[in-house]
């Protein structure tokens, strides 16, 4: 039996130590090579693909931690603000764990699919009005008023969990990349691969973070946050790495999004598609090993794929 990522990793997860462990099978994703790309872009192309996660995306990682945490600190209920995929998980792994998951999403935001997999496992729904952050201060308050867990990434166990594929990459290709780019939100994962990596290999390949020029109503709506929460830590990652946040228009995502869908057979979801979008404006140098974090599956919204094709 495959183990879980708190079993393959219990080393470097001192806060998991004695506790039940609440898990999907999360973890341990395929690093696939692509060579189309590859070849296209004269690099040596890995794509992380964290779509293969059980409720779809990389969010499972860290919700193993934070849940398995919560309910071992005796936690009545869990909540996050999302804009769809850290809901998902928190929702599964708290039906898991047999506690109330209460989800607060900005009215409109989310991916519809990634509703219905909130509501599939129980956990409840609060829409309010405004953006992210709005559904972020509201959920502080509920957890406040409700003595709840708050499993967004400011719960550092979400970082620590989530460092984990950095491991898992270093793992398998032997060492560090050269390159590592991925969608950049809220900054949470771009500062978990930044201290996974120096965890495990004492160094950093460049990061190059890729953020939507459009944050407040890009079409790639995983990223719709307007104020990165982790800006300090992924400004402090691009200082220590070489690397550079690169701006990428709606355009870009769009086409990097079709680029890794038909030429190497990959259905992401477009916020996803962010990282290759960096690559396709040259951050990375010709025969540079270059690892691309596909975040999340394009099954989470089959509604883009209609809109893209339309
Ligand atoms: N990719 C996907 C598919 C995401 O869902 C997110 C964030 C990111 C990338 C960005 O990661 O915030 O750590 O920089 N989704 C959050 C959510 C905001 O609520 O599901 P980040």
């Amino acid at each position: 039996m495959r183990p879980s990522l708190a079993e393959r990793w219990a080393d470097h997860l001192p806060q998991l130590a004695g506790v039940p462990i609440v898990t999907l099978g999360e973890g341990s994703t395929p690093l696939l090579a692509a060579p189309r790309l590859s070849e296209r872009l004269g690099l040596e192309l890995w794509l992380k693909w964290e779509g293969s996660n059980p409720t779809g995306s990389f969010k499972d990682r860290g919700m193993t931690v934070a849940v398995s945490r919560a309910r071992a600190d005796g936690a009545s209920g869990v909540v996050c603000a999302s804009t769809g995929n850290t809901a998902a998980s928190a929702a599964a792994y708290a039906a898991r764990a047999g506690i109330q998951a209460t989800i607060v999403v900005a009215k409109g935001a989310a991916a519809s699919s990634k509703l219905a997999q909130v509501l599939a496992v129980g956990a409840r729904v609060v829409e309010v009005p405004g953006t992210f952050s709005d559904a972020y201060d509201a959920s502080l308050e509920l957890a406040e008023r409700e003595g709840w867990v708050v499993v967004n990434s400011t719960n550092d166990h979400r970082i620590a969990g989530q460092m984990t594929a950095a491991f898992e990459i270093v793992e398998e290709l032997g060492g560090l990349p050269d390159v590592l780019t991925l969608p950049y939100g809220g900054g949470g994962n771009t500062k978990a691969y930044a201290r996974g990596f120096v965890e495990i290999a004492g160094g950093l390949p460049r990061l190059h973070p890729a953020q939507a020029e459009r944050r407040a109503d890009t079409a790639a709506s995983a990223i719709r946050i307007v104020e990165p929460i982790h800006r300090p830590e992924v400004e402090e990652a691009m200082a220590r790495s070489g690397g550079s946040v690169v701006t990428v228009s709606e355009d870009e995502i769009a086409g990097a999004w079709r680029a890794v869908r038909l030429e190497e057979g990959v259905f992401c979801e477009p916020a996803s598609a962010a990282g290759i979008a960096a690559l396709l404006r040259g951050v990375a140098s010709p025969g540079e090993r270059v690892v691309c974090v596909l975040t999340g599956h394009g099954l989470k919204d089959p509604a883009a794929v209609e809109r893209a094709a339309a």
